[in-house]
């Protein structure tokens, strides 16, 4: 899978720092002491009911798989690594998650190490979840979801949204306990805008970024 090489470890990210720039507050990401998504302008509508922490939040970079079914083009996988950046998201990286210039250039490569996977399941499981997320280390978790609500928040890219957990796997530090999974900042990740001359099942992949933060 998308998954190459060492995977140096998990970090979870409860204390991120504290840019004040003078960039739109929906441009970063921070958590308070509390270990809450701040600064973030995320729509209420895809806010976990009351009580439910975040846990973690990881950058994420890859492929939405499409498939074109005689009328639409419907997102069948997703194929991206989770990344952790040092215990936070690094000014570049929000860059990249927001699409819009914070500070000068850094070289993201520098920055962030690989932590898991997000793929969807060959099959939709019982209670709905298909969208999977999975931390190889330490012990090989993953959380599945089902969709709950989406926000279109910028028309080139593809929607936000909240998930319900379906399904969680292992006895892993990081997803075992999960509860909800928040789709944000996302760049790319699109269908084609037209299906004219498409044939059925013809497939198209589409870059993507995204940052996926997940409540216990
Ligand atoms: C194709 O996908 C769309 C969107 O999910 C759906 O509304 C439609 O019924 C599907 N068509 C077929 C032939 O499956
Ligand atoms: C962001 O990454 C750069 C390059 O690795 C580093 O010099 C800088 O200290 C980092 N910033 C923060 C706030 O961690
Ligand atoms: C999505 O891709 C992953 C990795 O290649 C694969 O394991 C999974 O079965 C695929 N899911 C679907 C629905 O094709």
């Amino acid at each position: 899978m998308a998954m190459r090489g060492l995977v140096f470890g998990v970090v979870i990210l409860f204390s991120l720092m504290s840019w004040a720039t003078s960039t739109r507050a929906d441009n970063v990401l921070l958590t308070n002491s509390n270990g809450m998504l701040e600064g973030f302008n995320i729509p209420s509508d895809l806010q976990p009911p009351a009580g439910h922490k975040l846990k973690a939040a990881y950058y994420a970079e890859g492929l939405h798989h499409y498939t074109f079914n005689g009328s639409s083009w419907v997102l069948y996988n997703a194929t991206a690594t989770l990344y952790s950046v040092e215990g936070r998201l690094n000014a570049s990286l929000l860059e990249k998650a927001s699409g819009r210039k914070m500070l000068q250039e850094q070289d993201p490569m520098g920055q962030r190490t690989a932590v898991g996977d997000h793929f969807f399941l060959a099959h939709v499981d019982p209670t709905g979840g298909r969208p999977t997320w999975e931390t190889l280390l330490p012990a090989y978790s993953s959380v599945t979801g089902r969709y709950e609500k989406s926000v279109r928040a910028d028309p080139r890219s593809f929607e936000w949204s909240l998930l319900r957990a379906t399904r969680l796997k292992g006895s892993g530090d990081i997803f075992g306990d999960i509860q909800y999974i928040q789709c944000l900042a996302t760049t790319g990740g699109l269908p084609p805008s037209i299906s004219f001359g498409a044939q059925f099942w013809n497939v198209h992949v589409s870059p993507y970024s995204a940052v996926y933060a997940f409540y216990r």
